[in-house]
């Protein structure tokens, strides 16, 4: 095997044993819905493997027959049926999911053996891509879970490093290159291309991102109750939901984390926040949110040798000692934990931790194509989403760039979504 192919059955292997380890439950804990915003994780697991199915075994001709039924794979279209009625389907039980989805990868390793001059390496990481992006919904909802613990309280993590919350960076003004090519970044997504050079007024951007107790002193302030610091649609959205402070905070200073509740830790950065709840906390601190070009420029920009570096750190790939990525955490890292994954400008914790709210609408870039998979994006440009960046602790590495976009409505908190500040410089 090449080391393409050798990567890519390594990151599909990689895949498929967090998907298997996150669904190692019996049928009831399978099949309950914990919440009407995600799937029972039986759905996630069959829409997996009928994914790959299609994109690779298929090459996304849903007209040529797949390894399902053709009324048994329509449940596992993400577009016919929302997620809150999900778990009322007549769903394929684990067992039958989980041989299905072993037949599926089965075929696709002899397909990824013998590479054909008509397979594009690209879709089987779209694949892979796809495959983590579903087991990272999936610890959203055993996050959701009412009940004891079933994972545990997640593996340890750096200290993080006194002083560094509350610091900012400045970026000065200039250009420089938004975006990738698959030239340059081969396993990136149809959003993140093509590479283009934009101009970008000087800015300051938060070292790190926002904490706990950074967080509770909004609250504490009265921050819920003063209209001043929340849009108009902010606000209606505090009112009619009631929002208070994060999900999953108790008014005694603890939190509730996979089942396990916890004092919460100042020093950690906040998660759980609506994109509205970002954007007042930001104008109570007399800041605001980065866009999303502002954020990948301090994340990637090299300005003394004027160009993209690969990660915001340089070229090694992530490990653990540069960020908290691949879900085995169940938290994000202190502030001040990877001081060796600084970015060229010297922010902190871009990659992993949280998702991080942007003040980005989600729209294409100037020359873009859709892929294979082509509702991956194209149907949510201009809608009502809000881009978030960097990558959670539940990313798996090996899907994540600094040019990856997430998004989401700007009223979702079940997102390990939290936000770093911005300023006008
Ligand atoms: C990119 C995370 C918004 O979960 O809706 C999974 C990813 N798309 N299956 C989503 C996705 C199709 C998508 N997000
Ligand atoms: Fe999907």
């Amino acid at each position: 095997m090449s080391d393409l192919t050798e990567t890519l059955a390594r990151d599909l292997a990689t895949a498929r044993e967090r998907t298997l380890r996150l669904t190692d439950h019996d049928e009831p804990e399978l099949l309950r819905q914990h919440t009407p915003l995600l799937s029972p994780l039986v759905w996630d697991l069959a829409h997996i493997g009928q994914q790959e199915d299609l994109w690779l075994l298929r090459r996304g001709d849903a007209r040529r027959e797949g390894l399902l039924p053709a009324d048994v794979e329509a449940l596992y279209d993400a577009f016919t049926h929302p997620r809150a009625v999900r778990a009322r389907l007549p769903l394929l039980p684990p067992v039958e999911a989980r041989a299905f989805c072993g037949e599926v990868r089965g075929r696709v390793l002899d397909r990824l053996e013998r590479l054909g001059a008509d397979d594009d390496p690209f879709h089987f990481a779209m694949v892979v891509s796809h495959e983590q992006q579903h087991d990272e919904t999936m610890l959203q909802a055993l996050n959701l879970r009412a009940g004891p613990p079933l994972l545990g309280a997640g593996a340890p993590l750096p200290a993080g490093r006194p002083g560094v919350a509350g610091t900012s960076a400045l970026v000065p003004s200039g250009g420089f290159v938004l975006g990738v090519d698959a030239a340059d970044e081969p396993f990136s997504l149809d959003n993140e291309r093509p590479a283009h050079v934009v101009d970008v007024p000087s800015f300051r951007i938060g070292r790190v991102p926002v904490t706990n107790g950074e967080y509770a002193a909004f609250v504490a302030d009265g921050g819920y109750d003063d209209r001043r610091w929340w849009s108009e649609r902010g606000w209606a959205h505090r009112v009619e939901t009631g929002l208070q402070r994060p999900q999953f905070w108790a008014t005694d200073g603890t939190r509730t984390r996979f089942g396990v509740v916890e004092t919460i830790p100042a020093d950690e950065p906040v998660q759980h926040v609506t994109f509205f709840e970002a954007e007042a906390y930001a104008a109570w601190a007399g800041a605001r949110l980065p866009t999303e070009v502002e954020w990948e420029k301090a994340a990637v920009w090299d300005p003394a040798l004027a160009r993209r570096r690969r990660f915001p750190w340089g070229s090694a790939e992530p490990s653990p000692a540069l960020a908290n990525l691949g879900g085995d955490a169940l938290r994000p890292a202190p502030v001040g934990a990877y001081p060796a994954g600084a970015s060229a400008y010297g922010v902190e914790q871009l990659m992993g931790d949280v998702w991080e709210w942007t003040s980005s609408e989600f729209t294409p870039w100037p020359g873009f194509r859709p892929m294979l998979y082509a509702d991956y994006s194209a149907p949510f440009f201009g809608g009502d989403y809000r881009v978030l960046r960097g990558g959670s602790w539940a990313v798996g590495a090996s899907i994540l760039r600094p040019s990856f976009r997430n998004w989401d409505h700007p009223i979702r908190r079940q997102v390990f979504s939290g936000f770093r500040l911005a300023w006008d410089a």
